[in-house]
């Protein structure tokens, strides 16, 4: 395949891309403006659309996925109740329900160019029938898209019985991450005892960590503290995430300038779910309402990998969502008031390639030796797509097209205005 004529997400325009046996075999401006294509290839004209890395979801729960409503929903708004509800759902769930709704999910993905997911699986559970579910849809979805998975203590390692036994299973049966939710333990003691206790059960396996971490609105939550603590102390640097930081959100400003330099020295990344927590946090506030979503921006400017997830589609906590990594984009540039063209920017690489850092995909990028794997936009650049979200002209996998959408054109019947709109900006 050789793509021609497409923008990058980087500004250059007029480039060409090649593909040889699933990679990328060379991209540069007017490869052939000297010498002619190859003629063994299907040649695609981008048109001067956006051609840009897959989309990567760095936080998400498939188990949960596209269960809204089941049993019923969730009437407060709160973390808690949505807790509480997927409580009341798991005794019911079965695994092939599981499965049908994951894979359903996971079509979306396709279609929206999301070709990378790292889904937290709840592993409070006996049977492990979540686990198991998405172990299989992982299997059965390898062609086409790259799911993670991360074993999640919904209900607290130290809160939930047998909660550690059955985290271990999890890992022993494949799950490849270890998980947490500090702040949901009873204590505070407790939070940072089950940070200390997961980090080394890490450092044991060899595995990273990626831990929901101080998801409320509570100043002094500061189990990412601790986090960043215990990854210097065994020596995890770079594979540890913090998920969610929402109390970094309301913490005391001078605190917060002792804690970044911590996380950056730790190498710890941070995932931002802007989507769901700006429907979460500030639930108990009257006026005014917090954000609760993390400190994005300093974050990013004190050197810190941060990605955006997508976290929940249409579940106990979420009632809306279409696994499109440009809703969550611009979503996360409104709450984090990124509105310079450099931090409009910083939110397209939040949910392309600093997602697929925090997930540590090997060869992912639009550069000679990487995989195949790239969407065309139908849009003109990286900010102009977060400000359109627009179709997934093409969707690309080592090769080999995935999906497909048509282009969205609107034809006018005004009379001396042109006939057709698509919402793009020609300059
Ligand atoms: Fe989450």
């Amino acid at each position: 395949m050789l793509i021609r004529n497409a923008t990058l997400p980087d500004g250059r325009t007029g480039v060409d891309l090649l593909v040889r046996d699933g990679r990328i075999a060379a991209v540069g401006e007017q490869l052939f403006a000297h010498q002619s294509p190859p003629t063994d290839v299907e040649i695609v004209d981008a048109e001067g659309w956006l051609l840009s890395p897959p989309f990567v979801d760095a936080h998400f729960h498939l188990d949960a996925a596209l269960s809204y409503g089941l049993p019923r929903v969730n009437a407060s708004g709160t973390l808690l109740e949505g807790i509480a509800l997927w409580g009341e759902l798991k005794p019911l769930l079965t695994q092939e329900a599981l499965v049908e709704r994951a894979l359903q999910y996971c079509d979306w993905a396709v279609a929206k160019g999301l070709l990378a997911i790292r889904s937290h699986v709840d592993i409070c559970d006996e049977r492990l029938l979540a686990v198991r579910a998405l172990l299989e849809v992982k299997r059965q979805v390898a062609p086409y898209l790259d799911l993670q998975l991360v074993a999640f203590p919904q209900d607290g390692l130290l809160r939930a019985p047998g909660a550690m036994a059955n985290l271990k299973r999890a890992l022993d049966l494949g799950v490849e991450v270890v998980g947490g939710i500090p702040h949901f333990e009873r204590t505070s003691e407790q939070g940072a005892e089950s940070v200390r206790l997961l980090c080394e059960l890490a450092a044991e396996r060899g595995l990273p960590v990626d831990m929901h971490c101080d998801e409320s609105d509570d100043p002094l939550s500061r189990h990412i503290e601790t986090l960043a603590f215990q990854t210097r102390r065994l020596g995890l640097e770079g594979r540890v995430t913090g998920s969610h930081l929402t109390s970094m959100h309301s913490m005391d400003n001078y605190y917060v300038s002792k804690l970044i330099p911590l996380i950056r020295e730790a190498g710890v990344q941070v995932v931002a779910n802007p989507l769901i927590n700006i429907t979460l946090q500030g639930r108990h506030d009257s006026y005014p309402k917090r954000r609760g979503m993390t400190r994005v921006p300093e974050l990013m400017a004190a050197g810190v990998n941060v990605a955006f997830g997508h976290d929940c589609v249409m579940d106990p906590w979420y009632s809306l969502g279409s696994a499109d990594m440009l809703e969550v984009a611009q979503m996360g540039l409104h709450v984090a008031q990124m509105t310079s063209q450099a931090q409009m920017q910083a939110c397209f690489d939040a949910v392309t390639v600093n997602a697929a850092r925090v997930m540590g995909l090997v060869d992912y990028g639009l550069t000679p030796g990487c995989h195949a794997d790239f969407l065309l936009l139908q849009a003109r650049s990286a900010v102009e797509a977060i400000r359109l979200r627009p179709p997934r002209l093409q969707v690309i996998r080592r090769g080999r097209r995935l999906a497909s959408t048509p282009p969205v054109i609107a034809t006018l019947g005004l009379a001396g205005r042109p006939a057709q709109v698509d919402w793009t900006l020609r300059r």
